[in-house]
């Protein structure tokens, strides 16, 4: 928040997969535009990932266009690595890399 206004947002979720694996989930990350590279989009990622870890997740995963940049850089540099790449992932045709984070 900034004073009233919301500037940035996660959406995540934390489920089993495959019966074993405690596997958290980014489903959204949003900043407003006049507000980014001020590290909001990085502090609300590290949040959810403390709030995971603190449910004892072992793994975190998310889909990000390809053409996304911004969101590569600021997910590697917390540590995700580029796991698959899912062809037309979007409804406008565009490519999606799976990242991921092992937590242990
Ligand atoms: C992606 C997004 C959430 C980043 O939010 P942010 O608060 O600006 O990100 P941060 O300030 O934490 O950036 C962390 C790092 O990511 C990288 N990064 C962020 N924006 C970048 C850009 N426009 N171009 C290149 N690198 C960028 C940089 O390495 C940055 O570190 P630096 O500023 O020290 O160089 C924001 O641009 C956004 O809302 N985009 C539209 C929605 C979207 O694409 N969401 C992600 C879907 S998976």
């Amino acid at each position: 928040m900034a004073g009233e206004q919301c500037v940035g947002a996660i959406v995540c979720k934390l489920d089993m997969h495959k019966k074993m694996t405690r596997r958290g989930y980014i489903a959204m990350l949003a900043v407003d535009q006049h507000y980014r590279r001020q590290q909001i989009g990085s502090t609300l990622v590290m949040k959810a990932i403390q709030a995971m870890i603190e449910d004892h997740c072992d793994e975190v995963v998310l889909e990000t266009e390809i053409t996304n940049k911004a969101a590569l850089r600021l997910y590697e540099n917390l540590g995700f690595v580029r796991d698959k790449r899912l062809f037309h992932y979007y409804l406008n045709g565009v490519d999606a890399l799976r990242l991921k984070l092992w937590l242990r």
